[in-house]
């Protein structure tokens, strides 16, 4: 399973590609304000500080303007993923970005039926936003599940799942249990991963223990 962080800050994804786990990185709108730099300077830090996909998001809602759009973000780094939200429009930008050659991140899918047209429109990743649809009651790792199964049904669907808006490391086993390729975790959840209290505890057991030895290695 591939990681990819879910941030347009490039001090917590400088820190975090250290550790050798990263993936990727996706970016939307809504994080890059948050970041408060300018788009293109931002993405720029982030394709130099990790080799893989970086998702960067087009405002466009019409078909030309997301391929105009899409074409000067592609520009910035050969590591450019474009994303663009699953609407006709942005299917067939999607068909055009894949047609020539430049990975395609459809995002804002909440149904299987959209998952199916992302993979019909040769899209690279499609993002199914589990947080959000268990926000209003809904199942979102029970999108997981049925776009998974989905997929392996078809060998000539090459789309990852990328499972988006994760809230928490349990979308993070449900989705590798589910074989889901990629799960995009904000910096904080990333983080919770590692953390076990009986890890803690065991390690500081041992650590009393040892030096309790007198010994050094
Ligand atoms: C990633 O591509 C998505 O934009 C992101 O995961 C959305 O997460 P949110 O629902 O927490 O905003």
């Amino acid at each position: 399973m591939k990681f990819f962080v879910d941030t347009a800050d490039i001090e917590e994804i400088r820190d975090l590609a250290a550790t050798g786990l990263v993936d990727g990185v996706t970016t939307n709108p809504s994080l890059v304000a948050k970041s408060g730099r300018d788009f293109f300077e931002v993405l720029k830090d982030i394709c130099a500080a990790v080799p893989g996909p970086v998702s960067a998001e087009v405002t466009a809602t019409d078909e030309g303007g997301m391929i105009r759009e899409g074409e000067k973000l592609a520009r910035i780094a050969k590591n450019i993923a474009i994303k663009v939200p699953l609407t006709w429009d942005g299917l067939k930008a999607c068909k055009y970005f894949t047609n020539h050659k430049t990975m395609v991140n459809v995002t804002l899918c909440f149904s299987a039926a959209q998952a199916i047209l992302a993979a019909k429109a040769g899209a690279t990743f499609v993002s199914p936003f589990v947080g959000r649809l268990d926000d209003v009651g809904q199942d979102g790792m029970q999108l997981i599940a049925e776009i998974c199964t989905i997929y392996r049904q078809y060998n000539y669907f090459h789309t990852e799942v990328l499972v988006a808006s994760v809230r928490n490391p349990m979308h993070v086993v449900y989705a590798a249990k589910m074989g889901a390729h990629v799960a995009t975790v904000p910096p904080a959840v990333l983080k919770q991963l590692v953390q076990h209290p009986l890890t803690d505890k065991g390690l500081a057991t041992f650590l009393a223990d040892w030096q309790k030895t007198g010994q050094k290695i």
